[in-house]
């Protein structure tokens, strides 16, 4: 693996050159950051559960045709995926007010929204991924008009699928981001769902207790937090429903 050539090294992901042209290996690191890198953790295990969950959540996107860049898990930390032109756009959707929309429009946390609200932030870390509007976008090429579309329409999909599967297993999808990259294939370009879909990336709450099973553990100190990840890849059966410790890593063929 060392020997590979190394293509972007992210937060919480690293991209290898994959074994065919147009393919990467994407590496699940343990690495937790918050506020844009100001706090920093090594989280044990957290990547072997992203990676399995992300797999998860591609894979039930892809059999609704809802194109994406997962091709198929490698092993415990990577997975080959297609390789893509990042849009540099994160899409954020949000059903139920929190985070930053809370802090911005006063809004308590927890208050379902009327609608699912879609949002941009530019990709910028020097900048700290500021929120930008469809006009930015535009004005500055960011996605064509066609993209932006496909980002939109896609992510209302993503979110009512996602919002589903979730209420299925009793957690509430508050809100999640994701990101689309440009495929090309010969001539035909297309926007396609990319990077991963995990508890790094979504507000997952439990629809009864409302307990945090995401991120937010680790932004706002609360620990457990591999724990949560690990409660919502059991609670969607990607690890065995009494796996326990160390047990919850063991990801042996036989166990799903
Ligand atoms: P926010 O409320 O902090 O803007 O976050 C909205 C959603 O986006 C939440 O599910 C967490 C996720 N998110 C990321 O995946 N990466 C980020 O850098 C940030 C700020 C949020
Ligand atoms: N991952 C982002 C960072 O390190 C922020 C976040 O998810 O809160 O800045």
């Amino acid at each position: 693996m060392s020997r590979r050539r190394k293509i972007y090294e992210g937060k919480a992901k690293i991209l290898y050159e994959g074994p065919e042209p147009g393919t990467l290996i994407q590496y699940f690191k343990d690495d937790a950051t918050a506020f844009n890198a100001e706090k920093k953790a090594v989280l044990d295990g957290k990547g072997v559960l992203n990676n399995r969950i992300s797999e998860f959540m591609m894979t039930r996107l892809g059999a609704v045709s809802i194109p994406n860049h997962f091709i198929k898990r490698l092993n415990m930390r990577e997975q080959l995926i297609r390789k893509v032109e990042i849009i540099p756009l994160e899409v954020i959707v949000r059903n139920v007010a929190a985070g930053s929309m809370s802090k911005r429009l006063g809004i308590e946390e927890g208050e379902t929204l009327p609608r699912a609200i879609v949002e941009f932030c530019y990709k910028k870390d020097e900048l700290g991924d500021p929120l930008v509007s469809e006009e930015h976008i535009a004005a500055f090429g960011w996605a064509s008009p066609q993209e932006l579309d496909d980002m939109i329409s896609l992510s209302l999909r993503v979110n009512d699928f996602m919002s589903g599967l979730f209420a299925g297993v009793g957690i509430r999808l508050v809100d999640f981001k994701i990101e689309f990259g440009r495929h090309f294939e010969g001539d035909m370009m297309r926007t396609i769902l990319a990077d991963e879909i995990s508890p790094d990336s979504c507000r997952l709450w439990d629809l009864e207790t409302n307990e945090k099973l995401d991120k937010d553990r680790f932004r706002r100190d609360m620990g457990g937090v591999t724990e949560a990840y690990a409660e919502v890849a059991r609670r969607l059966g990607i690890i065995k429903e009494n796996a326990q410790g160390a047990d919850v890593l063991d990801f042996s063929p036989g166990s799903k």
